[in-house]
């Protein structure tokens, strides 16, 4: 008797276990954001470089390190809080989108991502979109 109780919560706890591995490495998959052709294309106004980047470090400290992180692995003291990983700025599926694609992103946000219109002036924004071009591997 003893041993088949044992025997059944091993087997539940290997099964809750797994189950939340399998949830944890989905909450860690982007979701699908479409992003309108007209913002995807955008032209940068703001020149990449050393002064861009120091604006955009400025600001990325103050609005989106507690949940991005430092360096952008999505790792900020808040992003434990979030239902939604905030994404991982070093890898390809970010630093493969487009320019407009990181501008409208911030810009306009989505559900926990909050959103910096009327909060950061564009320029600002392009600084920002600059500054995270250099967490990439
Ligand atoms: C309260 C936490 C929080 C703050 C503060 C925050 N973000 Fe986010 N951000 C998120 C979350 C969560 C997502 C994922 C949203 C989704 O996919 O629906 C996200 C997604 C993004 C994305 C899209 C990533 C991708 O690969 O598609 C960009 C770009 C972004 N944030 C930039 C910023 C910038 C720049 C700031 C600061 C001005 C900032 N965020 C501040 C939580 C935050």
């Amino acid at each position: 008797m003893i041993t088949m109780k044992k025997r059944l919560v091993r087997t539940v706890m290997v099964i809750a276990g797994v189950s939340f591995l399998c949830l944890y490495v989905n909450a860690q998959q982007p979701k699908p954001w479409d992003v309108p052709a007209e913002y995807k294309n955008m032209k940068n106004p703001v020149a990449k470089g050393e002064e861009s980047n120091k604006a955009g470090l400025a600001t990325y400290t103050k609005f989106c390190a507690s949940c991005h992180g430092k360096t952008g692995l999505g790792d900020g003291v808040k992003a434990r809080m979030l239902k939604d990983f905030p994404g991982d700025f070093s890898g390809d599926y970010f630093q493969n989108q487009t320019d407009g694609e990181h501008f409208y992103k911030t810009k306009f946000g989505r559900n926990e991502m909050p959103k910096f219109e009327g909060k950061l002036s564009d320029e600002n924004i392009w600084n920002l979109v600059n500054f995270m071009r250099t967490f990439k591997k």
